[in-house]
């Protein structure tokens, strides 16, 4: 039994990527199981630059089989886009290395101007979501009589004709909802048209993933499953609704890809040495300051899909432990250290003071987790560049002291830390 799942335990953009990639060539499928492309990494490979968002990274590696699995939601369109990106970066993508299940769910143009309409509406409480259809994609999943998967494009008749009734539907719902007035309806059969060319261009990649996983699973093949966002942002163990609409923590892993968790011998949770967090929602150690934008600038804390500023902040134990607890890890990867080698000191959430009583609880509501103030406990900078270092030993004692204390308030050890974005500038614990 040899499956590795690689998990971010923070709000997301944990740097997974880089991990994943690393470890992909100790694999031979690679499986990205929840999500869509509201994900998106960028990682450097043999000196090139690849922006990934519902391409698993395996893609870059020959030899390797990337599948992506029921739980994600495929936008046709997008999908293709980033093939064809990578196709002309000179990776070979053909149905013998990527395969697409049949049974993921299918984003439309009307998923993303319903949730332009939602967004819209909400004053106070916008969820801040990357307007990819994602969310209202799932909420058509979940109510059934909206939802088109993968497999429904290769019976055109029968697809032609939900669409009919759906696009209709959805017209009624959208014209009723928009303010502005100058609503357009969809054309159900230019949509139809539209999405039965995507089709035949991936035919060649769609198939029953969940039954080949199995099959190559019993065959002794090694798995690397790939997660998307953070387990904050988790649908149901996430601050909600300020999260994304998949289980986006190792909950998602088992019904994102139909492998059961217990044929997973190694759990990779994913933090930052920092914590960042794009849209809404409360943010305890959040720095609305010139140390939070020192992060963001050293740390290049920006959106890659959306291209917003992240908003940043101290590491929160609290949170990455409950991530860690709930996403069933083994150890830790600590990434981007080296964003914190010029501060003078930094502070770390040890404990959460809710309504005067101290707790290391993540609370499970939203409301007390904004009356959340931070406990920290503040330790020295070392104030000196990492990024060449290769060994853990020859970390500043402060870096090493930090990085235990990382651990030990979440329980568990730290194997990988990442000091740059090259894959040489990563440090295994033997
Ligand atoms: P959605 O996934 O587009 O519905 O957005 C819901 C929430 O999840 C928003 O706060 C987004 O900013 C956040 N989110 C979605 N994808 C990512 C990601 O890849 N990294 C960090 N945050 C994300």
């Amino acid at each position: 039994m040899s499956a590795t799942s690689v998990v971010g335990l923070q709000w997301g953009d944990e740097a997974k990527g880089k991990i994943v990639d690393l470890l992909t060539d100790q694999h031979d499928i690679v499986v990205r199981y929840q999500g869509g492309n509201n994900a998106g990494h960028t990682v450097v490979f043999e000196g090139k630059k690849y922006k990934l968002s519902l391409l698993p990274a395996g893609i870059l590696r020959r030899g390797v089989v990337s599948v992506v699995a029921p739980g994600v939601v495929i936008h046709p369109q997008a999908l293709l886009g980033e093939i064809e990106q990578v196709r002309s970066q000179g990776v070979a993508v053909s149905g013998d290395n990527l395969l697409i299940s049949d049974r993921a769910h299918v984003i439309f143009p009307y998923h993303m101007a319903e949730e332009a309409v939602f967004e819209r509406s909400q004053k106070q409480n916008a969820i801040g979501t990357t307007m990819r259809g994602i969310g209202t994609c799932y909420r058509d999943k979940a109510g059934r009589i909206h939802a088109i998967r993968m497999g429904d494009l290769f019976h055109p008749d029968m697809f032609r004709a939900r669409l009919t009734e759906i696009v209709a539907q959805k017209n009624i719902i959208l014209r009723a909802l928009s303010s502005d007035g100058d609503f357009r309806p969809f054309d159900a059969n230019a949509i139809a048209d539209e999405y039965l060319g995507y089709a035949a261009q991936l035919k060649s990649h769609v198939m029953d993933t969940t039954q080949f996983l199995h099959r190559e699973l019993d065959a002794g093949k090694r798995l690397l499953f790939e997660g998307a966002q953070g387990s904050l942002l988790d649908i149901d163990h996430g601050t909600f609704p300020f999260v994304t609409s998949s289980n986006s923590s190792g909950c998602g892993i088992h019904n994102g890809s139909g492998v059961p968790e217990r044929r997973i011998s190694r759990m990779i949770g994913v933090v930052k040495a920092y914590t960042t967090r794009v849209g809404g929602g409360p943010f305890p150690t959040e720095l609305d300051n010139e140390i939070g934008q020192h992060i963001r600038d050293v740390g290049h804390e920006y959106g890659t899909v959306t291209g917003r500023p992240r908003r940043c902040g101290w590491f929160d134990a609290v949170a990455a432990r409950y991530g860690a607890r709930l996403s069933g890890i083994d150890c830790l990867a600590v990434m981007l250290v080296d964003v914190l080698s010029q501060l003078d000191e930094i502070s770390v959430c040890v404990a959460y003071e809710i309504n005067g009583e101290r707790t290391i609880d993540f609370p499970s509501h939203i409301t007390d987790l904004a009356a959340a103030k931070p406990v920290y406990e503040t330790l020295p900078g070392w104030k000196r560049d990492v990024s060449a270092v290769r060994r853990v030993n020859d970390f500043p004692a402060e870096t090493r002291r930090y990085l235990d204390t990382i651990s030990t308030l979440i329980g568990f050890p730290v194997e990988i830390m990442s000091v740059g974005p090259d894959r040489e500038q990563t440090i295994f614990c033997d």
